[in-house]
């Protein structure tokens, strides 16, 4: 476990970068936190780090979106889901399972059964206005 304290939205961007290069393909990234932790502005910069050179936009209509960086990145927003088999209907298993992207996802506690076991635990903590903790987990 690792923990990182970010005082501005640019440590949270180095943040990224560091963890980016840990990244490898077929990786799940859990990212839990509240309203307002920097879950999407931590995906932000991490989608941008892994290669993806262009606008990245919270999934709004989609419950994903994903992008063509050095390899495939889903980005899931799962707040709006009622129920599991919401995600389960999209084929959310085969993604995380495949080996060759990675996801990241936002509000994972929302689908909290279908979550695989292997996974970087991220939990993004509020301490005031501009400050955030960063607790970093490898599942498994
Ligand atoms: N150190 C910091 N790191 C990240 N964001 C910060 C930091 N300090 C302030 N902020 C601000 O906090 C807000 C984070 O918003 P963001 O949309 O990333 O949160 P979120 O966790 O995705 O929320 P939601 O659950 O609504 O999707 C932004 O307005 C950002 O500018
Ligand atoms: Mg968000």
């Amino acid at each position: 476990m690792k923990n990182y304290i970010s005082h501005n939205t640019e440590e949270t961007k180095e943040l990224a970068k560091k963890l980016a290069n840990q990244l490898c393909a077929g990786k799940v990234v859990l990212l839990y936190g509240t309203l307002g932790a920097g879950k999407t502005t931590f995906t932000k910069a991490l989608i941008k780090e892994l290669g993806f050179d262009g606008i990245v936009t919270s999934p709004t209509f989609s419950i994903y979106n994903v992008y063509q960086a050095k390899f495939p990145v889903y980005h899931f927003d799962m707040y709006r889901i009622e129920d599991e088999s919401e995600a389960e209907e999209i084929g959310i298993d085969e993604i995380f399972e495949d080996k060759n992207s990675v996801s990241i996802v936002e509000w994972p506690e929302k689908v909290k059964d279908i979550l695989p076991e292997d996974a970087m635990n991220i939990k993004i903590n509020i301490l005031d206005e501009n400050t955030r903790e960063f607790i970093v987990e490898e599942g498994k």
